[in-house]
């Protein structure tokens, strides 16, 4: 019989599962309870959920999410609380249309930080405050968002120290995806030493961990655990998932082909990557806090047609039926 990932890793580090409504429901609530000790609202938190209109919250996924949680012992992480996407439009504009200043969009981040942390303050270790900031062109730095273009780059620190206001107590987190990359990961840790050096309250990096059987390789993601830390900042891995399909085959453009059947050797390669990673992460338990896999099984994940359309994805360490990988058993060996 299986072992409880919670388990395996309790001397090392939470291990998490990011959920909606569904999984919650079915035969998958049982699996989440053997298995996990943190939980992520996978969707149910993000700014268009909580506060689709101004001054309009919608709580109640979050909150059933929470109350599943405390029922089962089982700790909440926050995601998140400033993106590009999944924020709805009407936090940039006015009742004309017209684009708001830099001081109404930074009081509706703060009303909704306020609003939101101030719900679950005690009730959410820690908090995904800012999303994907930087940008994906190397010769850029900031994401060029809505938010960027009304403020510039300081609604960054300005989101963490709304948020440590309405909670003290929680930890709070930058997240990228990514990270890995050394390009990326140089900007990554340029906003994360501006922020410490302005002493922003930020205690950790999220890193998003969407990766693939090709990448990162073990010597990157070493580094990148080696680069941030030395900012004494603490590491979670908060939407672990390892696609079987190389980046250049992730064009939108792209359709599915016969090519893209989850063969022996995809699942062996998948096999050795998750066992790579987790031998890191096992390294690195002083500086890593958490590890937390962007859903349960291959039934159902954002990668399914995520971004080829119609394509079917296996990144996750429990099958379709539910039932552990190869690499489950990879991970829990050790
Ligand atoms: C994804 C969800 O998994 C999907 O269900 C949704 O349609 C889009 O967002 N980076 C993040 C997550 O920070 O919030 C994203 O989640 C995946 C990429």
């Amino acid at each position: 019989d299986t072992i409880g990932l919670k388990d395996v890793y309790k001397n090392y580090f939470s291990i998490g599962v990011a959920v909606g409504k569904r999984n919650l429901a079915g035969e998958e609530s049982a699996l989440i309870k053997k298995h996990f000790n943190s939980i992520t609202a996978e969707n149910d938190m993000k700014m268009e959920r909580m506060q689709p209109q101004e001054g309009q919250f919608n709580w109640k996924e979050a909150d059933s999410l929470i109350s599943f949680a405390e029922k089962n012992n089982i700790k909440v992480r926050g995601h998140n609380l400033c993106w590009h996407e999944q924020a709805p439009s009407w936090f940039f504009t006015d009742k004309d249309g017209k684009e708001v200043s830099k001081a109404v969009l930074l009081q509706r981040l703060k009303a909704h930080i306020d609003a939101v942390v101030g719900r679950y303050k005690g009730k959410i270790y820690a908090w995904d405050v800012v999303n994907e900031a930087i940008d994906d062109d190397s010769t850029r730095y900031l994401r060029n968002s809505k938010w960027f273009q009304i403020c510039g780059e300081d609604f960054i620190a300005k989101a963490f120290e709304y948020a440590h206001a309405a909670d003290p107590d929680a930890k709070l987190y930058y997240n990228d995806y990514n990270t890995e990359r050394p390009e990326k990961r140089e900007r990554v840790y340029r906003l994360l030493k501006s922020l410490k050096d302005k002493g922003v309250p930020i205690d950790g990096v999220g890193l998003q961990a969407h990766w693939s059987i090709y990448e990162p390789t073990e010597k990157e993601l070493v580094l990148a655990i080696r680069r941030y830390s030395s900012l004494g900042l603490k590491i979670q891995f908060t939407e672990l998932d390892i696609s079987i399909y190389p980046w250049e085959k992730n064009k939108r453009s792209k359709r599915p082909d016969e090519s893209d059947a989850y063969t022996a050797e995809l699942e062996a390669r998948q096999i050795a990557q998750y066992k790579m990673v987790f031998d890191v992460f096992r390294r690195y338990k002083n500086v890593i806090t958490n590890v937390t896999f962007w859903n349960i099984s291959d039934r159902r994940t954002w990668l399914d047609g995520y971004p080829v359309p119609g394509r079917k994805n296996y990144p996750l360490l429990f099958d379709t039926q539910l039932k552990p990988k190869k690499a489950y058993w990879e991970v829990v060996k050790f």
